[in-house]
């Protein structure tokens, strides 16, 4: 076998050995040397970041915690920042916005990032006051009489163009969301974009991540008004249970490619977030009807946002440059070279775009982390076929590249997984025993 690094020798690129649980689903490796001594107790206590059945009875209402972390594991990682001292932190994948909503009762200067407009506006939701909430939904309700005798369609239009500040587009409004104006704009635009996807809850695939496109108007369960008003209840539920913002906790959002963040290096204390897995996840198609409205049905800028997803399943240009540890080109060469079918021509290039796109932005975490930060990732394994594919140690080893030490590892057992999509992995390995692993990274 090739020399690889210790940690990553649970890379092993075939079935990991038969790992025990304990009761809480915390995963046991096998053999106890692969993380060492020194990576026990400092995440000591951490819960299993799977979304709860109270974050699906509370946000999960609202929108598809699909790929979320719990709000319960975000509490946890907050507390372990503010234990260090740090305060300033950010999430670069912030998705659904759960560390947001975490955050509302805890001194800090939060960053929220996502390249997807929908989730830009449940982060926005999501730390909003409750006050902000409460006329979002007045404002939102105010405008539904006005399109009366429209088609659905228009009324949505007319609606999204009732709410944008001083005749600026989605687009404007999404890529400076910190102004007060457009926050307010947000929260209104995330109720009509649930109203919409709940309109088009039909199209979904038998794939989770991907939704359909309306042909012709042969869309819908329900209709604007009622699927308005059902949004408007849903998130006054969701509001009436919401804790109030604590004092001195602010929020800035953005909605970039996370390779094309501006933040200052040395700006933040910690990294709490949970980064794409390279399942081909496409996260605007999974969000689609939401995504058409808030981007005004522009399909350019729908497809560019899509192909610039970390783990996307479109084909691209890699990045010329990007040094990959042994470790990862070890797997990359595995999947090339497997006799299935499109494993060179497609998949091995799916995987080579992810970890490159995840060494980029990993380089990125260990610029913004001041003397001593922290970075908090939940990543998930995945298989191709019957390769496994261990994603937390893998991107250890890329981390510490960029002079990210990795000092902790929590692995917990997956139940459901993409992997199980694929026949192929189900024959080969009936009960592949993956893991979802909350990985603790120190900047050196
Ligand atoms: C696993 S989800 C994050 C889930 C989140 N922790 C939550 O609780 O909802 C990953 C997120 O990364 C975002 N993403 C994918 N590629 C990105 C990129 N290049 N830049 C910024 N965000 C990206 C996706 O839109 C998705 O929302």
């Amino acid at each position: 076998m090739d020399q690889i690094s210790c940690r990553s020798a649970l890379a092993q690129y075939g079935n990991p050995p038969n790992p025990c649980y304990d009761q809480s689903m915390r995963l046991a490796p096998a053999d106890p040397d692969l993380f060492g001594e020194r990576t026990r107790g400092l995440l000591e206590g951490c819960p299993n970041p799977k979304p709860s059945p109270a974050d699906k009875a509370s946000f999960g209402r609202l929108a598809s915690l699909y790929t979320a972390f719990s709000t319960e594991f975000a509490s946890f990682a907050l507390k372990e920042c503010l234990s260090r001292g740090h305060t300033r932190i950010a999430d670069p994948f912030a998705g659904m916005g759960t560390l947001g909503e975490a955050a509302r009762v805890y001194p800090v200067d939060l960053v929220l990032n996502d390249l997807n407009p929908f989730a830009v506006a449940s982060c926005c939701v999501r730390t909003a006051t409750i006050a902000e909430l409460e006329r979002a939904t007045q404002t939102v309700r105010s405008l539904v009489p006005e399109s009366r005798g429209a088609d659905d369609e228009s009324r949505f239009r007319s609606a999204v163009n009732a709410l944008l500040p001083r005749g600026q587009t989605v687009v404007d409004c999404l890529l400076d969301p910190s102004t007060e104006e457009a926050q307010f704009g947000l929260c209104c635009l995330h109720i009509l974009s649930i109203a919409r996807i709940s309109m088009h809850k039909r199209l979904r695939g038998s794939n989770p991540t991907w939704t359909k496109r309306a042909g012709g108007g042969a869309v819908i369960d329900g209709d604007f008004e009622s699927a308005v008003e059902a949004a408007i209840c849903s998130l006054c539920d969701y509001a009436a249970q919401l804790p109030s913002r604590a004092e001195g906790m602010s929020v800035r959002l953005s909605n970039r490619d996370v390779a094309d963040l501006d933040w200052a290096e040395g700006g933040v204390d910690a990294i709490v977030t949970s980064p794409p897995y390279p399942n081909r996840t496409d996260y605007i198609r999974h969000y689609l009807p939401a995504a058409e409205l808030l981007l005004a049905g522009d399909r350019d800028i729908e497809r560019r946002l899509r192909e610039i997803q970390i783990g996307t399943p479109l084909i691209r240009g890699d990045h010329a440059g990007v040094e990959l540890p042994r470790s990862v080109e070890m797997l990359i060469e595995r999947v090339r070279t497997h006799r299935s079918y499109a494993s060179e021509r497609y998949y091995a290039k799916g995987f080579r775009y992810y970890f490159e796109d995840m060494s980029r932005a990993l380089a990125r975490f260990a610029g913004w982390l001041a003397p001593k930060g922290i970075a908090l990732l939940v990543v998930q394994d995945t298989f191709y076929k019957e390769i496994l594919v261990p994603v937390a140690d893998l991107l250890g080893d890329i981390a510490q590249i960029h002079g990210l030490d990795l000092v902790g590892v929590e692995r917990f057992k997956v139940r459901n997984s993409m992997s199980r999509l694929s026949p192929h992995t189900r024959a080969a390995l009936p009960k592949p025993q993956l893991a979802e692993t909350v990985i603790l990274l120190s900047k050196v």
